[in-house]
C-alpha cells in the first residue's frame, strides 16, 4: 500500500499514483544529472590544458544526429510526465455524481468548511472513508493553497474564482492541513487537521454537531431576504432566468456561448452579473458583490445546488 513513501501514509485513492510520477520524475532528472555530472567531470579532465587528447572536427553522426536523438528522447520523455501528471490532475476535478460536498474557505488565518447538514467547523475538516468527496473551494481574502500531503491533495484557495477537489479517502486517520502558500504574517499558524473515519464513526461525528439549518434551508432564506426570489420566481415585474433545475446543466448566453451552471457559474452570477448574462434575458442584475457575506454565497449557492432535482412545489408553486 505505501510502497513508495513509508514515512508519508497514502491515504486518498490517487495517492498511489502521484508517488509514481513523483519517483518517476525523482529517477528521470536523477539518471540525467548523473549522466551530465559524469560527462563534465571526464570531459574536464580529458580536456583539461596542456593535455593531448584529439581536439579535431567531430564526425556528423555525433555532431548532429545524437544531438538532435537525445535533444528528442528527453522531450518525449518529459511530455510523457506532463501528459501523465495532467491526466492525474484531472481525475482530481472529476466528482462522481452525488459525492458528498464540502464548502472550504480559505481566510487570514483559518480553514472553515461548511458541511450540507449546517454543521461548521474550523481548521478541521472530516470525511468519511471510502465515500467519493467533492470539496469547493474558495478564499475571502487573499490566495491560500488548500494542502493534505497524506491525501496528495493541493489547490489554490484564490478570491473570487471557486475551485472544486474530488477525492475518495482510502485509510482511516487524523492527516495535518496545512495551508501552502504565504497568505499573511499568521501563515505558519494556518493549520488543521482533516479526519477521515468509518461513515458510522463520521455520522456519529455529524449527529454531535449542533444543528443549524441545513445550507441549502439558509439559502432558501436569504434567497428571499435579497430579494432574489422577486425575479427569479416570476412573481415580480422582472422577468429573470428560472434557477429551477439549472444546476449541472449546461446554459446558453447571450454571446452565443454555453456555460455548465456550476458553483462558479452560479457564485460568478451573483457577484458578477454582467459577466455571463443567460440567453434571452436583459442585463439588469444588480451586482451583490460586497452586499454579501462569503457564507451567504454558499448557502445560495447550496440553495440553487438543491433545486437541481426540484419539483415545481419549490418554485413556490409555479407550475
Ligand atoms: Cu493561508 Cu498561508
Amino acid at each position: 500500500m505505501n510502497g513508495f513513501s513509508p514515512w508519508l501514509p497514502e491515504a486518498s485513492h490517487t495517492a498511489f499514483q502521484t508517488d509514481l510520477i513523483f519517483l518517476g520524475l525523482c529517477i528521470a532528472a536523477g539518471l540525467i544529472v548523473v549522466l551530465v555530472a559524469a560527462l563534465i567531470i571526464v570531459f574536464s579532465v580529458r580536456y583539461r590544458a596542456g593535455s593531448k587528447a584529439p581536439r579535431h572536427k567531430l564526425p556528423g553522426f555525433l555532431a548532429r544526429d545524437l544531438e538532435i536523438g537525445w535533444t528528442f528522447a528527453t522531450l518525449i520523455a518529459f511530455l510523457f510526465f506532463f501528459g501523465w501528471a495532467a491526466a492525474q490532475d484531472f481525475t482530481l476535478l472529476h466528482s462522481v455524481p452525488g459525492a458528498l460536498t464540502i464548502h472550504v474557505m480559505g481566510k487570514q488565518w483559518m480553514w472553515k468548511a461548511e458541511y450540507p447538514g449546517g454543521q461548521r467547523e474550523i481548521d478541521s475538516l472530516h470525511v468519511p472513508l471510502g465515500t467519493p468527496v467533492r470539496l469547493v473551494l474558495n478564499s475571502q481574502d487573499v490566495i491560500h493553497s488548500f494542502y493534505v500531503p497524506a491525501l496528495r491533495l493541493k489547490r489554490d484557495a484564490v478570491p473570487g474564482l471557486t475551485q472544486t477537489l474530488s477525492f475518495t479517502a482510502t485509510r482511516a486517520g487524523t492527516y495535518p492541513l496545512y495551508c501552502a502558500e504565504f497568505c499573511g504574517t499568521s501563515h505558519s499558524h494556518m493549520l488543521g487537521s482533516i479526519t477521515v473515519e468509518e461513515p458510522e464513526d463520521y455520522a456519529r461525528w455529524l449527529t454531535a454537531q449542533p444543528q443549524g439549518d441545513s445550507l441549502a434551508a439558509a439559502g432558501a432564506e436569504r434567497f428571499r431576504s435579497f430579494g432574489c426570489s422577486g425575479c427569479h420566481m416570476g412573481r415580480g415585474p422582472v422577468r429573470a432566468p428560472d434557477l429551477t433545475g439549472i444546476y449541472g446543466h449546461p446554459v446558453p448566453l447571450a454571446d452565443g456561448r454555453t456555460i455548465i451552471a456550476d458553483e462558479a457559474y452560479i457564485r460568478d452570477s451573483i457577484l458578477n452579473p454582467k459577466k455571463d448574462v443567460a440567453s434571452g434575458y436583459a442585463p439588469v442584475m444588480p451586482s451583490f458583490a460586497g452586499r454579501i457575506s462569503e457564507s451567504a454565497l454558499i448557502e445560495l449557492v447550496a440553495y440553487i445546488r438543491s433545486l437541481a432535482n426540484d419539483t415545481a412545489l419549490n418554485r413556490g408553486g409555479q407550475p
